[in-house]
């Protein structure tokens, strides 16, 4: 094959891939109302930051005509005031986010010195910055690893006015030309602004976007990855981040053999933010587990209740099956339930149906330990999942609608299943189920960062996905 051609194919392969991979298995959506909510918790954070705000020292000179320049320096400055009374956050189409801060206040308290021919002195100040306003455009997007990134797109920053008064020593001479430093302190502030925020976004918070983790360990088996599918999605209404939502194998990952559908969520935008959670990553947890070999489970009579009336016995069996009593006289049993395939549920506007498929393999435990087969069973059931939501996880709840049982194979002879209908009913219900509920009741973790409480839940079923909408608090 022609170089050439070989590097077109790849290419093209790996387009359709990408193209493949675009479907997210879980957004997350953040509204006008939950940016609203992040700007007061983030105004509380940036006023403490600024606050602590180190500024630099300053000096200048001012020519004083023929007698020469009186030069001062302005050093030692603290914030003692500082008011942010109006600010906003909003949503910048296809880009991003902008933010404005207005009439912002802040005051100073500082030392000043001054050198004039031979005399020189020194005092305090106090100066008040006044009508600070500052409009930043940050840019969002996403990086090859799928984490999120930020930039400045633009940034304005203007100060209205500044007041300055020096007390102490020769004030009368500072004083002379109190206006001309303000003026020049203010050109100085307003310039800095910008670069400032430019900086604490790229130097402060680009690393922390950068070392964001986008995968999540569940437990032994299975984590999650939550790296993104391509840049937040921002529209008048909405920040859509679409991330992965995927289950994969940690020891070994695959690729599940399906792909998510896409998702087409509502536009409600009453909560501060929503999830949808496709089917998709519902079943990846499904596939992994099932590759993985952990959709086992053996049940032997210990774990049968007491008053149940057949025992996982070849003589309780045998009154059922006369060919095992006679072929395994007083044996206890055992049986191995397991799922031949993944498990998979689908989601419709009111309910979630999963209908796994299970084989029930019964043995005979021979007095030397070793298991003897007695028969294969094939099981379809049906049931319905009621999902819910406790402190910020999924939590699920299974409640079986049917099941339809086929004789596999026998090493028993042949007999008629449904004479094990009842029983199997007891040990599928009773015993499975309850296990699986536990599981379940664990739930999956929303993610949500730390600190954070879901309140006003919401839930509703959609084709094929789960939509959850919350107002969130910071605690
Ligand atoms: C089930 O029993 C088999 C055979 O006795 C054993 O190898 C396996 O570890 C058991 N599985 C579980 C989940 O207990
Ligand atoms: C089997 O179960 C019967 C009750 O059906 C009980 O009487 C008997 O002792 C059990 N046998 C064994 C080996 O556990
Ligand atoms: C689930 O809902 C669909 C339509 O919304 C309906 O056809 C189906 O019977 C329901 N299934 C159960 C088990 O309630
Ligand atoms: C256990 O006993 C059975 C028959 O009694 C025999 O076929 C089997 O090989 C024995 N297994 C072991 C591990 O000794
Ligand atoms: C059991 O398996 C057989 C073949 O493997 C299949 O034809 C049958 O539909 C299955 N029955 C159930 C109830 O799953
Ligand atoms: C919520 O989860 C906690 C532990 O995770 C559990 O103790 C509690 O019972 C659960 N509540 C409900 C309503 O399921």
């Amino acid at each position: 094959m022609a170089p050439g051609y070989a590097l077109a194919l790849a290419f093209s392969v790996a387009l359709l891939v990408t193209t493949d991979a675009g479907n997210p298995g879980l957004v997350a959506r953040i509204t006008q109302k939950g940016l609203d909510y992040a700007r007061q918790q983030g105004i509380i954070v940036l006023k403490q930051k600024l606050s602590t705000l180190h500024l630099p020292d300053y000096s200048g000179s001012y020519d004083v005509g023929v007698l020469g320049n009186v030069d001062y320096d302005i050093n030692s400055m603290v914030v003692t005031d500082l008011q942010l009374p109006s600010s906003e956050v909003t949503l910048l189409p296809n880009v991003g986010l902008k933010l404005t801060v207005s009439g912002a206040y802040i005051e100073i308290h500082g030392k000043w010195r001054v050198h004039y021919l031979f005399i020189s002195s020194h005092g305090d100040f106090e100066l008040k910055v006044l009508g600070i306003s500052i409009s930043v455009g940050l840019s969002l997007g996403s990086d090859g690893s799928g984490r999120p990134t930020i930039s400045t797109a633009d940034c304005s920053a203007h100060i209205s006015d500044m007041q300055v008064h020096f007390s102490g020593g020769l004030d009368w001479l500072i004083n002379l030309f109190d206006d001309t430093i303000a003026s020049s302190l203010r050109d100085n502030l307003q310039k800095q602004i910008c670069p400032l925020v430019a900086d604490a976004i790229q130097n402060q918070l680009e690393p922390v976007l950068r070392t964001l983790p986008v995968t999540s360990n569940i437990d032994d088996v299975a984590a999650i990855d939550y790296s993104l599918t391509g840049p937040p999605i921002v529209t008048a209404e909405n920040l859509d981040v679409q991330l992965k939502g995927e289950f994969f194998e940690r020891s070994h990952r695959s690729p599940p053999p399906f792909s998510p559908l896409p998702l087409s969520i509502p536009d409600d935008h009453s909560l501060m933010v929503y999830f949808a959670v496709s089917e998709y990553l519902f079943n990846t947890a499904g596939f992994v587990y099932q590759s993985a070999g952990k959709l086992i489970f053996n049940v032997t009579d210990d774990m049968i209740p007491k008053d149940f009336p057949v025992r996982l016995n070849t003589s309780s069996f045998g009154k059922m099956i006369p060919q095992i009593s006679k072929m395994y006289p007083d044996m206890l049993m055992k049986l191995k339930i397991s799922s031949p395939s993944a498990p998979s549920l689908a989601m419709k506007p009111g309910n979630v149906t999963i209908s796994p498929l299970l084989d029930i393999q019964a043995y005979a435990i021979l007095p030397n330990s070793s298991l003897a087969p007695l028969f294969l069973l094939n099981l379809s059931t049906d049931a319905v999942a009621k999902l819910g939501v406790n402190s910020s996880r999924i939590v699920g709840h299974l409640e079986l609608s049917s099941i339809t049982i086929a004789l596999e194979r026998s090493d028993v002879g042949p007999f008629p299943v449904q004479i094990l209908s009842f029983a199997v009913n007891y040990y599928i219900s009773h015993i499975l189920l309850p296990e699986v509920n536990d599981i379940l009741k664990n739930g999956y973790p929303l993610p949500l960062l730390d600190h954070i409480q879901l309140s006003n839940l919401m839930l509703k079923l959609n084709e094929h996905y789960l939509l959850l909408g919350a107002d969130v608090q910071y605690e």
